[in-house]
């Protein structure tokens, strides 16, 4: 048996044979032989725009891996930060790189204090915090102009540190100034989860002692968002950072295709259906109209898993840890009542429609006390890690820049017509 496709153009009688490689067939190699014959593939459903070393996920049995590291031992054993290095750097880190991991991050949350003064007073007084945050991180790029040097390593391992460092800090400082509270300054005697909760809720006390279970469900979350290979965000990251733009813009572009609800916004999403249902007897009513194509399921379904996704069973198990501490949320049984009936009913099982991360994540942020226009936030800062492994992997390979085709199917040519006589 070849490795190897064979297709043959029925107009020409030409037949062209390309070698499978890592599971794929190379499109050059296609077109150089059919020139002017373009694949056809909207929302990349079929199409793999790059090759990457990251991570793998293998949507029909529900695997998740970064660098090779299943999801659910990442998820037991290490920490949000010690996953941003494995990300970034390829391998889990000694204990003396881990050391110098740590203290580089940590003593890089500051932000210029223009940032935190003229450039959040200027937004409206109830301006949603992605759109603060995105806006925020688009900003950094201004106050560190050498990061347009992408040529240089060391010169993009500083900006990645940076971001990496910063994004908790801008987060935080969007959610004080959409609630009109004073800035909290980082705390660099707590760790990252810890020190992102200090931020949020430190009020007059001199240092914050966050419910370590609540922080540390916090870091788990963290980590299961930390990538996801190539989804809308991650993609758009490459797309940007393809045409050598700064790693801040390129970031603040992956923020932006977050914020979407069919994306990181999905969350927020969740909270909303769950109040719009209420309560117990309204869910089959709710169901049907799922089922009529009115609405849908948020919270379920996902463009590469056709099998359940292996974060949504980790967040499942830190809901019940944190409701032990904060009390249950009333949603949460609306919540457990649509996953039971949609699990077991013919529209959802025929179209491999399973939960996602996304559904049982903004239950546990609501109940810790995060407002639900936060979660994107939230996402935000877990994603980060992953979108700046990309674009490393993606300037370390200089790939081409991102260039789709598409196919025409406007007017064919014809001539102006003056105003006068349309
Ligand atoms: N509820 C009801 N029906 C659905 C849903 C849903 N959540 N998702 C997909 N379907 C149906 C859809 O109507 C279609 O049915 P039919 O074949 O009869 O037309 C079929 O399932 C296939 O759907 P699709 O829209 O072609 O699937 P997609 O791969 O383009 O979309 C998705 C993936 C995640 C955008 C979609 O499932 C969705 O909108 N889910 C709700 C939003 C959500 O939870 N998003 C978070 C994703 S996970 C976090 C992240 O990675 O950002």
């Amino acid at each position: 048996m070849s490795e190897s496709v064979t297709i043959t153009d029925n107009r020409t009688g030409e037949t062209i044979e390309i070698p499978i490689e890592n599971g794929g067939i190379s499109a050059k190699a296609f077109s150089k032989h059919m020139p002017g014959l373009w694949f056809y593939d909207p929302g990349f459903t079929a199409t793999a725009s790059t090759s990457s070393a990251i991570t793998y996920l293998d949507g029909g049995n529900g695997v998740l891996r970064y660098r090779g590291y299943p999801i659910e031992q990442l998820a037991e054993k290490s920490t949000f930060l010690e996953v941003c290095y494995l990300l970034i750097n390829g391998e889990l880190p000694s204990a003396t790189e881990m050391e110098t991991w740590r203290h580089d991050i940590t003593h890089h949350t500051f932000i210029h204090e223009n940032m935190r003064k003229r450039f959040t007073e200027g937004f409206h007084h109830d301006a949603h915090p992605m759109g603060m945050l995105t806006s925020a991180i688009a900003a950094l790029s201004t106050f560190y102009p050498e990061a347009k040097d992408i040529s240089d390593p060391e010169n993009r391992k500083k900006q990645i540190n940076r971001l990496i460092s910063k994004v908790p800090t801008l987060a935080a400082m969007a959610y004080r100034a959409s609630i009109g509270m004073p800035f909290v300054y980082p705390d660099n005697t707590l760790n990252y989860a810890e020190n992102f909760l200090s931020m949020m809720w430190r009020v007059a006390e001199p240092v914050y002692e966050a419910d370590p279970v609540l922080s540390k469900a916090l870091d788990t979350l963290l980590i299961l968002h930390a990538d996801h290979e190539q989804n809308c965000s991650t993609t758009t990251m490459r797309v940007v950072g393809s045409s050598h733009s700064d790693p801040y813009v390129s970031a603040a572009a992956a923020t932006s295709a977050l914020y979407g609800p069919r994306h990181g916004g999905a969350n927020e999403q969740v909270i909303h259906m769950l109040n719009e249902i209420g309560s117990y007897e309204n869910i089959p009513a709710f169901i049907e109209k799922v089922k009529q194509g009115d609405v849908r399921l948020m919270g379920f379904g996902h463009r590469v898993y056709k099998a359940y996704d292996p974060r949504a069973t980790i967040v499942k198990e830190q809901a019940d840890k944190v409701f032990a501490v904060t009390g249950r949320s009333p949603l949460l049984d609306i919540a457990l009542k649509l996953e039971e009936i949609a699990l077991e009913d013919d529209y959802f099982k025929s179209r491999n429609l399973y939960p996602n991360v996304d559904f049982y994540t903004g239950l546990i942020y609501q109940s810790m006390g995060i407002p639900m226009d936060m979660f994107t936030v939230m996402f935000t800062i877990g994603r980060m890690p992953g979108w700046l492994s990309h674009w490393e992997e993606l300037m370390v390979e200089e790939q081409r820049i991102a260039r789709p085709r598409q196919l025409y199917t406007g007017p064919d040519e014809r001539d102006y017509v003056d105003i006068a006589s349309r």
